[in-house]
């Protein structure tokens, strides 16, 4: 697993923004083949969002031939909601950038047969050959996606019951009120995250610490659904001093350490 630890979220943001610039482009992709591109919401990847619009207005990179898939979805919300992932994705990311609305796939959180649209979403990533790079934010319980702690990590797209630690997460964006934050998601599955050809994960800030600790220094466990990362072949954690701040010593001086001699 590669820890690349910056100072604060502005510079993991522009690293991975960077990263995700650089891997399109050595793709060529084309009509044909486009290149595939997990994506997630959440206030983490705000900042990386900004930056490939930035890029993209400047010209250093066109997501004509990019395909979206994105995480997951609450169930019940249309999405015209505020707080749904649809709403999110348009307005922080999608509407800035050049890329075809055929390619864009949320998951649909008012589909009134939840098993069909996960498989059917499985199907659609399969049949474009898989998701070139899984960009994903972390609970402070570990969890990816809406994977909460003990999903199987052999899992796929389905819909799973949101943890009482992440309903009182995300009620910063309900007016702080649990009782409006939905009890249930479509999610892809931890089995359709370590599919991916390559994977990163982003954590910034000291809520995040316990969660990184258990990801790269604990035994992989279902508890921490992050901590699978750990058997991907091209796993990268991208982290700032706020998200590093559990874990020991040694292990910062080997990724600072490492990184440095890059
Ligand atoms: C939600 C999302 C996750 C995200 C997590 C952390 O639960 N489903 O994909 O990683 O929130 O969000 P934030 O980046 O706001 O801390």
């Amino acid at each position: 697993m590669r820890v690349i630890i910056k100072n604060d979220s502005n510079d993991c943001s522009t690293w991975v923004a960077g990263y995700i610039a650089y891997s399109i482009k050595k793709a060529k992709p084309s009509a044909k083949k486009p290149f595939v591109l997990g994506l997630p919401t959440g206030s983490t990847p705000l900042g990386v969002y900004k930056e490939l619009i930035k890029l993209y207005q400047n010209k250093k990179i066109s997501f004509e031939h990019v395909v979206t898939f994105n995480m997951d979805e609450y169930v019940g919300l249309s999405p015209e909601d505020k707080n749904s992932y649809h709403y999110f994705m348009h307005e922080n990311f999608f509407k800035f950038i050049n890329i075809n609305p055929k390619n864009i796939y949320i998951l649909n959180g008012l589909t009134k047969d939840y098993a069909k649209e996960c498989e059917d979403y499985e199907k659609a990533i399969k049949a474009y050959g898989g998701i070139d790079l899984m960009l994903g934010g972390i609970g402070s319980d570990g969890h990816i996606a809406f994977n909460e702690p003990f999903s199987s990590f052999a899992s796929r797209t389905r819909i799973k019951t949101l943890a009482p630690s992440t309903i009182k997460d995300n009620s910063r964006f309900f007016d702080n009120d649990i009782s409006k934050v939905p009890t249930q998601a479509l999610t892809i599955g931890i089995g359709t995250i370590m599919d991916s050809k390559e994977v990163i994960i982003m954590a910034t800030g000291e809520n995040k610490a316990e969660a990184i600790r258990a990801t790269i220094e604990e035994p992989i466990n279902h508890k921490c659904p992050a901590s699978i990362l750990q058997t991907h072949r091209y796993g990268i954690i991208v982290c700032d001093e706020g998200a590093i701040k559990k874990l020991s010593s040694p292990t910062i001086q080997y990724f600072k350490g490492t990184e440095n001699r890059l």
